[in-house]
């Protein structure tokens, strides 16, 4: 288990590679990885991601592929391509999509992740939506993720401590929703802060406006970093 990686992955959401390798080069790739996601990749495509990899960054592709499974599994070949560290698609692309996209993954490719419940859902998204309650359908579609074979999930810190037989093995919980006590959530609706959803079981945290948006970037995650060695880590168990 990646105890001793980088927890903190933060999240470079910039409309230009100007801004997010600026910001970049002010982290240390030995203390954090970095995203990128639909901004910065539609601005800048390929080569933001090859600029990062430069760097000496780990990048997580956070591009949420969720289409019918021929494409997302040529999309996913194409994000191995790249040279990524970690990959995402839709659980909700069901479970012909998921295996074709763990087809398309070659043995040392990316880490390959199911997004279950955006973290933005609250109780309201969850009724219009017709999904229920969202501790339940995030476990429902994290079951359907390790069958297909996925690394792991995309949840909130909420889902965390309800997963952790899904851990066993490997199958690693990466958590969006990351906001300290008492901040402005934004538009995410299931948070936790750093403290909670490491001692609720997760493995990696996605850090995005919280580090980019304060006024020294490298301090505020310098913070998030000396927040997570305090927590404490629950260790996987087996059902
Ligand atoms: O700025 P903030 O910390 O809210 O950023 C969270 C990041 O994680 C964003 O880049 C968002 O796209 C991403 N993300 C998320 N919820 C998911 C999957 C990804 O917030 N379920």
């Amino acid at each position: 288990m990646p105890f001793e990686d980088p927890t903190i992955i933060v999240a470079l959401d910039f409309p230009e590679a100007t801004a997010a390798l600026d910001l970049a080069r002010r982290l240390d790739p030995a203390q954090c990885r970095v995203k990128v996601g639909l901004e910065l990749f539609c601005a800048e495509g390929p080569a933001v991601v090859r600029s990062l990899r430069g760097l000496g960054f780990d990048v997580f592709l956070d591009l949420k592929f969720h289409d019918i499974p021929n494409t997302v599994a040529s999309a996913c070949a194409r994000a191995a391509d790249l040279g990524v560290w970690m990959v995402n698609v839709h659980a909700l692309g069901g479970p012909r999509m998921l295996a074709a996209a763990r087809q398309a993954i070659p043995a040392g490719g990316p880490r390959l992740i199911g997004v279950t419940i955006l973290t933005s859902h609250g109780p309201e998204d969850m009724a219009a939506l017709a999904l229920g309650d969202s501790i339940e359908r995030v476990r429902g579609l994290s079951l359907l993720c390790r069958e297909a074979g996925l690394d792991g999930v995309v949840c909130s810190p909420r889902e965390a401590s309800g997963l952790q037989d899904l851990r066993a093995g490997g199958f690693v919980l990466v958590t969006p929703g990351i906001r300290s006590e008492g901040a402005a959530p934004d538009d995410q609706r299931r948070t936790l802060t750093i403290h909670e959803a490491l001692a609720a079981g997760a493995d990696y945290l996605v850090v995005g406006r919280p580090v980019t948006r304060a006024p020294d970037p490298a301090a505020a995650l310098a913070a998030c970093l000396a927040e997570a060695r305090r927590a404490p880590r629950p260790v996987p168990f087996e059902t």
